[in-house]
C-alpha cells in the first residue's frame, strides 16, 4: 500500500500510522479508567508538544458525537465556554413548555439534543397551543437559562464526557469557578478531563483545593530515546525506507523528550532525500547532514514562539548569560546531556542553540 510522506509523519496532527501507545507507562488505561464513572476530574499535564492532546484524543476521540472537546484557546469568555459545549450538544438556552391544567406536560426544545432530550427551563412569556387537547386547556410557555446552568444541564443530559484542551489558556479566575460548577457533574461520576501544561498561567492548587480527594492527577512525561525512536521504526517500513539504526538514534536524542520534534526530523529526513511517498523498492538512508536540525528549528520555533507570545514566560539566566526557558533545562538535562540531575554546563554549546530556539516549555 502507498503511502504519502504527511500521512506518515504528522507534527502537528493526530499521527495514524506512528502513534506510538508508550507501553509500560499506563497512560492510556490511567486516562481510560475515567470513563468508569470514576467520580473524580481528570488533570493530564505535560510540557507543551509531549503528547497530551493525541493521547487524550485516542482514548476520548474529538470526532465522535459522544464526546465535547472544548479548546481554552478559542474561549474568549465565560459565556463562550458554556456556550460551546451547548453547541457541540446541538443544545440552547430556551425551549418551550406546554402545561395543561390538569398536569405538567414538556412538549419540545427549540432545538433537539444528540440524544433528542430536550431541556426543562423556568417559566417566561405564554402563548397559546394544543396537542390533542382543546385549546383552553393548554398554554405554552418559554423557558430560558444562562448558558452555564443550560450547558450543565445538556451535559447531565447527555451523559457525555467532556474534555477541556489547553486549561491553562482559560483566564485564571475562570478555572477555580469553571471545577466549582462542574463538580456536581464529577459527582454523578460523568468525566471531565482538563489538560494543561504546568505553567504559570494553570492554577494547579485552585483545581486541587476545590477537587480535594476527587482529582486524578495524570502526568505525561517527557519521551525517552527508545519511545521516540519508536516512531521511525514504525514509519520508515511504510516509506520502504530502511533508515540506519545510529540516525534514527540521532534524531531522537535531538527531539528532547518531544515526539512532536521526532515527526518532524522523521519528515524532514525524508524532504531531504526528495521523497514523497512510499518508495516502489526499498531505499537505504545511512548518513546524515545535521543542517536537518537547524532547518526544522526555524520552521518549529517560530510556531512556538508565536504560542509563547500568547502567555507569560518563565525564563532563567544560564551561567554563561544565555537565556534558558525553564522546562527547557528539564529537557536539556535528560536527553541532550543523557543522564539526570546534570549541571546545566554539561548541555554541549550547539545543543543550547538549538533548545534555545525551540523554547519548550
Ligand atoms: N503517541 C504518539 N505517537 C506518535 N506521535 C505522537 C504521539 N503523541 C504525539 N505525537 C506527535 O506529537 C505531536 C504533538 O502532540 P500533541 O499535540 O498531542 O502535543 P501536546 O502535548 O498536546 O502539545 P501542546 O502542549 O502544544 O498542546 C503530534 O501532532 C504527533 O505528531
Ligand atoms: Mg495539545
Amino acid at each position: 500500500m502507498k503511502h504519502l510522506v504527511n500521512q506518515v509523519f504528522t507534527p502537528g496532527g493526530m499521527p495514524r500510522f506512528t502513534y506510538v501507545d508508550r507501553s509500560g507507562r499506563d497512560l492510556e488505561q490511567s486516562l481510560g479508567e475515567s470513563k468508569k464513572h470514576l467520580c473524580k476530574m481528570v488533570t493530564l499535564t505535560g510540557s507543551t508538544k509531549s503528547g497530551k492532546t493525541v493521547l487524550t484524543n485516542r482514548i476520548f476521540p474529538r470526532l465522535e458525537a459522544d464526546n465535547v472537546w472544548v479548546d481554552g484557546g478559542s474561549v474568549g469568555s465565560e459565556n463562550d465556554f458554556w456556550s460551546q459545549i451547548l453547541n457541540e450538544l446541538n443544545e440552547a438556552t430556551e425551549s418551550e413548555v406546554t402545561t395543561t391544567q390538569e398536569s405538567a406536560q414538556n412538549v419540545e426544545g427549540k432545538f433537539g439534543g444528540k440524544a433528542g432530550i430536550p431541556l426543562l427551563m423556568e417559566g417566561k412569556g405564554e402563548v397559546g397551543t394544543s396537542i390533542g387537547r382543546k385549546q383552553s386547556d393548554s398554554k405554552k410557555t418559554k423557558r430560558s437559562l444562562s448558558p452555564r446552568a443550560a450547558a450543565i444541564s445538556a451535559l447531565r443530559t447527555h451523559e457525555i464526557p467532556l474534555i477541556i484542551d489547553d486549561f491553562h489558556y482559560l483566564d485564571r479566575q475562570f478555572q477555580g469557578d469553571l471545577v466549582r460548577a462542574l463538580k456536581p457533574l464529577i459527582f454523578e461520576g460523568i468525566p471531565v478531563i482538563a489538560i494543561a501544561i504546568p505553567h504559570r498561567r494553570y492554577d494547579a492548587i485552585k483545581v486541587e483545593r476545590e477537587m480535594t480527594g476527587r482529582l486524578l492527577s495524570i502526568e505525561v512525561p517527557p519521551w525517552s530515546i527508545d519511545e521516540l525512536t519508536e516512531i521511525a521504526d514504525r514509519g520508515f517500513p511504510l516509506l520502504q525506507i530502511n533508515v540506519s539504526g545510529h540516525i534514527k538514534q540521532r534524531l531522537a536524542q535531538e527531539s528532547y523528550g518531544s515526539p512532536h520534534l521526532m515527526q518532524e526530523f522523521c519528515r524532514a529526513l525524508c524532504r531531504i532525500n526528495r521523497i514523497e511517498e512510499s518508495m516502489p523498492h526499498e531505499v537505504k538512508i545511512s548518513s546524515l547532514n545535521e543542517d536537518i536540525f537547524h532547518e526544522v528549528a526555524d520552521g518549529t520555533g517560530k510556531i512556538i514562539y508565536d504560542r509563547l507570545a500568547k502567555g507569560p514566560r518563565q525564563r532563567q539566566l544560564f551561567p554563561d548569560g544565555t537565556v534558558w526557558p525553564s522546562e527547557s533545562i528539564k529537557f536539556g538535562r535528560q536527553d541532550v546531556a543523557g543522564a539526570k540531575n546534570l549541571p546545566l554546563t554539561a548541555v554541549q554549546p550547539e545543543n543550547r542553540q538549538l533548545l534555545i530556539k525551540f523554547t519548550i516549555f
